[in-house]
């Protein structure tokens, strides 16, 4: 080799030596030196998980691995919504559920159940049901779903995104189609048939926009309280309230006070709280500075203040691994796309929101309801 071939050899082999080393730095594994979140969200009586697509689990070892490390608490994506679950009068489908039940109980993890009704995500043929059949329907839905499954939800969401105040109905209640088909009780007879089924899961009540501190969300929370405050003096069986949180970029500067009264307020009322579907949609970031860092700093001011009630006793993200769904996380898929709205990096790859979260599970208060 002459002199200047060697130099240009030596120099590509560095350069070639900086690039491994750098794709090695940013895109490491969670570990040896990644305590898994499931162990440190357990010390402090605290569950910790993803929402996940059961087909995934089957057929992707990474992804496999990474919700077996990560998490203690797992709940279906989409794979319990009607659409998927019950999508013709006679036919229920049942096999991606089953299947991650039986990954859940072989992992040590926990199972949520979500959801039972919903304005979303319904089959065409509910749409033909009538006033006269739907509570039948309702419930032998409900019964039938909740009922295979008994004694391995530890706990469902029941009701999903029953209030909307800008609806215009009594009570701030959506306007949706089973309010339209048996009026305000129908949330009574979804709890009671899910309480029929399994008496020892925890029934939730699941919704978003109750996280900022404006003036909708404070309404929202008001309205939330109030349904959850007659639902109990009916003696509905409720236990726990669901905070979907799904955030956006710098929108934790946006949440305070509002939001830990209303946990406090949820506690006073026996309810568990759950951090639900928790994400970060980053589609709005304007280029400026450093998109992992800004996400992580809204997952840290977000679990600081909840976490620092010590009344949230699970917290769940909505997906796994970034993107995990090509829109903006939780929301209808049009706008902007969110990039790396989640805790981990694509094949649970670390970044900043990873190191924040542990941060954040390790300097949480000890929740004392566990289980619940
Ligand atoms: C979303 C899923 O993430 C999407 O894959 C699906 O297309 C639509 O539903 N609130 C909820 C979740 O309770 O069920 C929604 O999940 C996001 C908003």
């Amino acid at each position: 080799m002459t002199l200047p071939n060697r130099r240009r050899f030596l120099k590509a082999s560095l350069q070639g030596l900086a690039v491994a080393s750098l794709g090695q730095w940013s895109a490491p594994r969670a570990g040896e030196t990644f305590t898994p979140l499931r162990d440190l969200a357990a010390s402090k009586g605290i569950a910790f998980g993803f929402a996940v697509d059961p087909s995934r689990i089957r057929a992707d070892v990474a992804y496999r691995d990474v919700v077996a490390k990560q998490a203690n608490l797992l709940v279906p994506e989409n794979a319990l919504k009607w659409a998927e679950v019950h999508p013709d009068p006679d036919r229920y489908v049942f096999g991606p559920v089953d299947d991650l039940v039986a990954f859940a109980r072989d992992h040590g993890q926990r199972t949520r159940g979500h959801t039972l009704c919903w304005h979303r995500a319904m089959p065409d043929w509910l749409g033909q049901v009538g006033r006269d059949r739907a509570e039948a329907v309702l419930t032998a839905h409900i019964r039938t779903v909740v009922g295979r499954y008994r004694g391995r939800m530890m706990s469902w969401d029941v009701v999903n995104e029953a209030i909307e105040p800008n609806d215009g109905q009594g009570g701030g209640l959506r306007d949706s189609f089973w309010y339209r088909m048996l009026g305000p009780r129908y949330l009574d007879i979804a709890y009671a048939a899910a309480h029929d089924a399994d008496p020892q899961a925890v029934l939730c009540y699941n919704d978003y926009g109750l996280e900022a501190d404006s003036p909708w969300s404070e309404r929202k929370r008001g309205a939330v309280l109030d349904m959850l405050r007659g639902l109990r003096r009916r003696n509905v069986p409720v236990q726990a309230i669901g905070l979907q949180s799904h955030l956006r970029l710098g929108e934790a500067q946006r949440i305070g006070p509002g939001l830990t009264r209303f946990i406090h307020a949820a506690r006073d009322m026996g309810l568990a709280v759950y951090v639900t579907e928790l994400d970060v949609d980053d589609s709005a970031f304007d280029g400026r500075g450093d998109r992992d860092g800004a996400v992580a700093d809204t997952y840290k001011r977000y679990l600081d203040l909840v976490l620092g009630t010590g009344a949230v006793s699970a917290v769940l993200t909505w997906g796994v691994w970034d993107p995990d769904t090509p829109h903006r996380i939780g929301a209808t898929p049009q706008g902007a796309f969110a990039q790396r709205p989640l805790v981990f990096g694509r094949e649970g790859a670390l970044k900043p929101a990873s190191w924040v979260v542990a941060h954040c599970l390790e300097r949480a208060l000890r929740v004392r309801t566990f289980g619940t």
